[in-house]
């Protein structure tokens, strides 16, 4: 709530409040945002993980004030794909649900084992999604739009990216705004019941693709995204604290000693991926005089 002009205004972040009928838009701080040059908006939303219970009061609110959901399909099947369906179900059954069929990205390794390859690779894909979702946005051109992240949209996810690309494409345009939700680096800290980081230390984020990488340059506290099967090898003294599908029926935690927990880390993995059909998994990695032996 923020005390403007001597009246009181409900003004969830980002989100059409009660009183903006008509009126300027505030973000939460009482500031005039980017949000006030009227026409369409786009919401992202960060969803959490899956969870229900993980979208926050204002991410419900966009839901319920939002004409159209884009919601991307990777494949037929897609998991998080019903898993967004569901959340809408749940919490705005009115919502008109538009599926974006999501371009496929090029895996090869002859193009992807090169940083400059791998980014090169990533940034036609992130064309090829504007294309799509901008095609959405012209065929449904009525009332607002959400697209539902999943986690929170600051953390190795496109869509932020892929929002200012259909802009700049310039056949559409909108007003835009982001929500943050629930990481999936949050849950496994309060999974685990520990602080990400030692007392006044930091913790560098990065994904399993460059953890060497951060291990050379010497950071000794690392949580580890975008995994595809955990290799552990040569790091036996280390701590991890691993969590796979965190926040659905399927959740495995496992922490410990490297050396004494590795294999465990593979069963659960595996054992999460035969429940549920798929499986998304993150670690913290952490080398401490405390903890090593
Ligand atoms: C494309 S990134 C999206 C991250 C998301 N934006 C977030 O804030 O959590 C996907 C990676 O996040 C992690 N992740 C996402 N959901 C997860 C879950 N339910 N359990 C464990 N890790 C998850 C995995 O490392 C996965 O490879």
């Amino acid at each position: 709530m923020t005390r403007l002009g001597g009246a009181w205004r409900l003004t969830p972040a980002g989100v059409p409040g009660p009183h903006d009928r008509g009126g300027r838009r505030l973000t939460p701080a009482g500031v005039p945002g980017p949000l006030d040059r009227g026409g369409r908006r786009l919401t992202l939303v960060g969803i959490g993980l899956g969870h229900p219970d993980h979208l926050t009061l204002e991410a419900v609110a966009a839901l319920r004030s939002a004409s159209v959901a884009l919601v991307t399909v990777k494949r037929a099947g897609d998991p998080l794909a019903a898993a967004r369906r569901e959340l809408i179900a749940h919490h705005a059954p009115d919502l008109q649900v538009v599926e974006v069929v999501d371009p496929e990205r090029d895996r090869s390794a002859a193009s992807t084992s090169t940083t400059a390859g791998y980014e090169g690779v990533v940034g036609d894909w992130h064309e090829a999604r504007a294309e799509a979702w901008e095609r959405a946005l012209v065929e449904h051109p009525d009332g607002d739009a959400v697209v539902l992240v999943w986690g929170d949209p600051a953390f190795y996810d496109s869509t932020v990216r892929v929002v200012e690309r259909v802009l700049a494409r310039g056949a559409v345009t909108f007003d835009w705004s982001v929500l943050p939700g629930i990481s999936a680096l949050q849950l496994l800290a309060a999974r685990h019941r520990i602080v990400l980081h030692e007392v006044g230390q930091p913790v560098h984020v990065t994904t399993e693709r460059r953890l060497r990488e951060a291990l050379e340059q010497g950071q000794r506290n690392v949580v580890v995204f975008l995994t595809s099967g955990t290799d552990l090898t040569g790091l036996g003294d280390w701590h991890v604290w691993w969590g796979a599908n965190l926040g659905s029926p399927s959740e495995r935690l496992v922490a410990g000693r490297v050396a004494d927990v590795a294999d465990e880390v593979a069963r659960a993995r595996a054992a999460a991926k035969d429940e549920a059909g798929w499986v998304m998994d993150l670690f913290l990695l952490r080398l401490s005089p405390s903890l090593s032996r």
